[in-house]
């Protein structure tokens, strides 16, 4: 019995991904077409479950290779079912809170500098993460001690 494919076109239109892209996954490995008789390319459908984990994970910002990486782990010709997803989604909504957490710690260390403008690449919570001054409050603390010092 012959097997049965979807053309690219016909993937585009299900998935409503471009063509062009739909290649480009391809070439990143994510889908593999196989040809048919007439040596035309076609796709499995499972392709199309493929293809919608794939925009998920990169909605929730995962990067093509970790992408691939999961993809890999699971045998080539299967496509991820409920429980690959409920594997795969807590790893990915692990490394989601903690984007969260790198995020939150970011924009209150940016709260620290708005209004400040120093932009010291000695003083700034931005540019110093472990800022070691951090408990004397916000603002270029070593500035501003200088600056005291300097009055007093
Ligand atoms: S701009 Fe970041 S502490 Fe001044």
């Amino acid at each position: 019995m012959p097997r049965d494919g979807l053309t690219i076109g016909a993937i585009a239109a299900r998935t409503g991904l471009a063509v062009s892209a739909i290649r480009y996954y391809e070439d990143q490995g994510l889908i593999t077409p196989w040809r048919n008789a007439g040596g035309q390319r076609r796709f499995d459908r499972g392709d199309l479950r493929r293809l919608s984990f794939v925009m998920i994970a990169q909605q929730c910002g995962f990067t093509l290779p970790q992408i691939k990486a999961e993809l890999d782990r699971l045998p080539k010709s299967r496509t991820p079912t409920k429980a690959d997803w409920a594997r795969i989604g807590a790893k990915f909504r692990g490394a989601i809170e903690q984007r969260v957490t790198q995020l939150t710690l970011l924009r209150d260390r940016l709260d620290g500098c708005i209004g400040c403008g120093c932009l010291s690449l000695k003083a700034c919570r931005l540019y110093n993460p472990e800022d070691r001054v951090a408990e004397e409050g916000a603002g270029p603390r070593l500035a501003m001690a200088d600056r005291r010092s300097k009055t007093l």
